[in-house]
């Protein structure tokens, strides 16, 4: 992390906090900070705090935290090195070349290049003698060959090293080629083809470039579909499958299925707005991606049990970032492609429309679980649903559903409502208790890992903390608390590391901002010392605070010195006593 201070100094001064994250979300102003709806977490009440005078953030609902430099990381998905470029590039900042240390910043363009030249070559195959069995494959499946080209399918021919030369004579080297993970090594650490015998589905991101791939068998050998790993430019939690078609049409819904056959056939049937995850299951950031193109997804997942299971995950994640879900189930076929391909697209467009809300398909769900002719039967399917309904938010929804379950079911619609009633009670009180026990559980896995001795030590901890945060907004105080304490007085390790870089800095600094430690903490620390100010922020800093807090913290000290003997070098350990002894005068 040897990035020049001075280049740091720059950054600091052009890179307000507020103008970045105010670049990427609304900010509104509360007293002396603003406050946000935090990307990193779905939230519908601003939990976010922006510090304009320590230029820092926080948020109060996931915990993260940290100066311009971690929001950026955050927010573009970059390393540190990656961050200070982007920041610097924006404005206009030249970086020092000799910070140049990430490697992955140059293979980008390379690898794009090499997966681009690769789905060319694939893509001829499938139009070559070598390829006919693939072009056959697809045709067999239905796909015409207006689709075949708009989707740049290909074929990897079989053999171990086809692309290798192919790539090699266009002049890339071996080690790009497995950078890009076109290539793959064995256990004789010979490299070959990854692709060989294979349809060839190219995955393309939003700025048209070929990130990745997908292959198929053509027979019935595993595994079925084999994916390109994560690379530089590839993550698959990151992108969707035919996104880049899909985001022009999709602003009034999209269809999320679970394969590309599946979108392929879709798109040809003549929706556009068809998606599909890389071959693993949703993840929140590809629900925030699908949140930024459409207020309304239609799930379509395969009508198997896997295929119920994902949709129930699917809603579930998709409903935390506000997007509205349909379900589509799918009557005598498998999944959406055997279903157009049996009963065709004028029928899959009556499916789409007809397709459940979130409500209404869970009650199917229960239904078709219950004999509904018999009393046990309907008793089930009562409870259940009753169940189900007492964890829906909204009464107008609670209100509608009881009538149709009193309808169906022949009891009154006040003795569904009133049943409802009773486990929304029973829901609040065990929430209640969850959240509380959620609450400690976190606290203490997340405070462990950073600062293991905080929660044995939480006075003294919390007494650090507090003379952390007011040094760091009022250095003048600086002499002055060093003439009470100094590192040795810290208990807890990680705040003796704060104290000790934020005391070094203050002597050649009348002043401090978060951004000056980004340089000597990783971006963890550098969180949690934003919290430690965010959450100190709002405590009056008077002399008489800052006093509590030594007195405190060296009371505790006393307490503690004991069982820290061995820790402390024996100078240590002579300053602490006489730290003390000096107190107790
Ligand atoms: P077709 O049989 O070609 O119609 O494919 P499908 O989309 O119906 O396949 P399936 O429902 O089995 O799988 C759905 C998606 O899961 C595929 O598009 C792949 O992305 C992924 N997938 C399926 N099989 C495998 C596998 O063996 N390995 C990996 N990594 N992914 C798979
Ligand atoms: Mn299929």
């Amino acid at each position: 992390m040897a990035i020049a201070q001075s280049f740091i100094d720059t950054l600091k001064t052009s890179c307000d906090i507020e103008t970045v994250i105010s670049g990427y979300l609304p900010l509104k102003r509360q007293g002396r900070n603003l406050v946000g709806l935090c990307p990193f977490h779905s939230e519908k009440t601003p939990s976010m705090v922006v510090y304009t005078d320590t230029q820092s953030f926080h948020c109060f609902g996931c915990g993260t935290g940290g100066d311009v430099i971690t929001f950026v990381m955050k927010m573009e998905n970059l390393g540190y090195i990656e961050a200070l470029k982007f920041l610097a590039e924006r404005n206009g900042i030249p970086f020092p070349e000799e910070g140049r240390n990430d490697p992955s910043l140059d293979l980008k363009p390379l690898i794009y290049e090499i997966n681009r030249t690769a789905a060319r070559y694939y893509h001829e195959m499938l139009k070559s003698e070598a390829g006919k069995k693939g072009l056959d494959y697809l045709t067999d499946r239905g796909l015409t060959s207006k689709t075949i080209v708009k989707y740049g399918l290909g074929f990897a021919p079989e053999g171990w090293s086809n692309l290798k030369n192919y790539l090699r004579k266009k002049g890339f080297t071996e080690e790009q080629m497995l950078k890009a993970a076109v290539l793959t090594r064995g256990k004789n650490q010979n490299s070959y083809d990854l692709f060989r015998n294979r349809i060839i589905f190219p995955i393309i991101d939003l700025r048209k470039n070929v990130i990745g791939f997908g292959g198929r068998v053509l027979d019935d050998s595993k595994p079925k579909y084999l994916n390109s790993p994560d690379t530089p430019v590839f993550k698959k939690s990151r992108n969707l499958f035919s996104l880049n078609f899909a985001k022009i049409a999709a602003s009034q819904r999209l269809i999320l299925a679970e394969g590309y056959m599946d979108v392929i056939s879709i798109h040809q049937a003549g929706f556009e707005n068809a998606v599909a995850t890389l071959g693993t299951a949703l993840t929140p950031e590809q629900c925030r991606l699908i949140s930024q193109y459409t207020k309304e997804v239609v799930i379509a997942y395969d009508s198997d049990g896997a295929g119920r299971n994902a949709t129930d995950r699917a809603m579930a994640l998709l409903k935390d970032v506000g997007v509205e879900t349909k379900i589509l189930s799918i009557p005598d076929a498998k999944d959406p492609d055997e279903y157009i391909k049996k009963f065709g697209a004028k029928r899959f467009s009556l499916l789409i429309e007809g397709s459940d809300n979130v409500i209404d398909y869970r009650l199917s769900l229960f239904r078709k679980k219950y004999d509904l002719s018999t009393a046990d039967g309907l008793a089930g399917y009562l409870n259940e649903s009753v169940e189900y309904l007492s964890k829906v938010e909204s009464p107008i929804e609670r209100e509608v559903y009881a009538g149709y379950l009193a309808k169906e079911t022949g009891i009154l619609k006040e003795t569904v409502l009133s049943n409802i009633h009773v486990h929304r009670r029973r829901n609040q009180k065990r929430n209640q208790k969850e959240s509380w026990k959620k609450i400690q559980n976190d606290r203490a896995a997340f405070r462990d890992r950073l600062n293991p001795k905080r929660g044995a030590n939480l006075t003294a901890a919390l007494a650090e903390e507090g003379i952390i945060a007011f040094l760091f907004q009022h250095s003048d105080y600086l002499t002055y608390v060093l003439s009470k304490i100094n590192k040795s007085s810290f208990i807890t390790e990680l705040n003796r590391e704060l104290f000790c870089i934020l005391t070094e800095k203050l002597q050649n600094n009348n002043s401090v901002t978060l951004i000056d430690f980004s340089g000597d903490l990783p971006p963890e620390k550098l969180s949690r010392f934003s919290e430690i100010i965010a959450v100190n922020n709002e405590i009056p800093k008077t002399k008489q605070v800052l006093d509590d807090y030594i007195r405190t913290l060296l009371g505790q000290q006393y307490k503690n010195i004991s069982q820290r003997v061995g820790e402390l070098s024996d100078q240590e350990l002579y300053d602490a006593i006489e730290q003390i002894k000096k107190e107790k005068k």
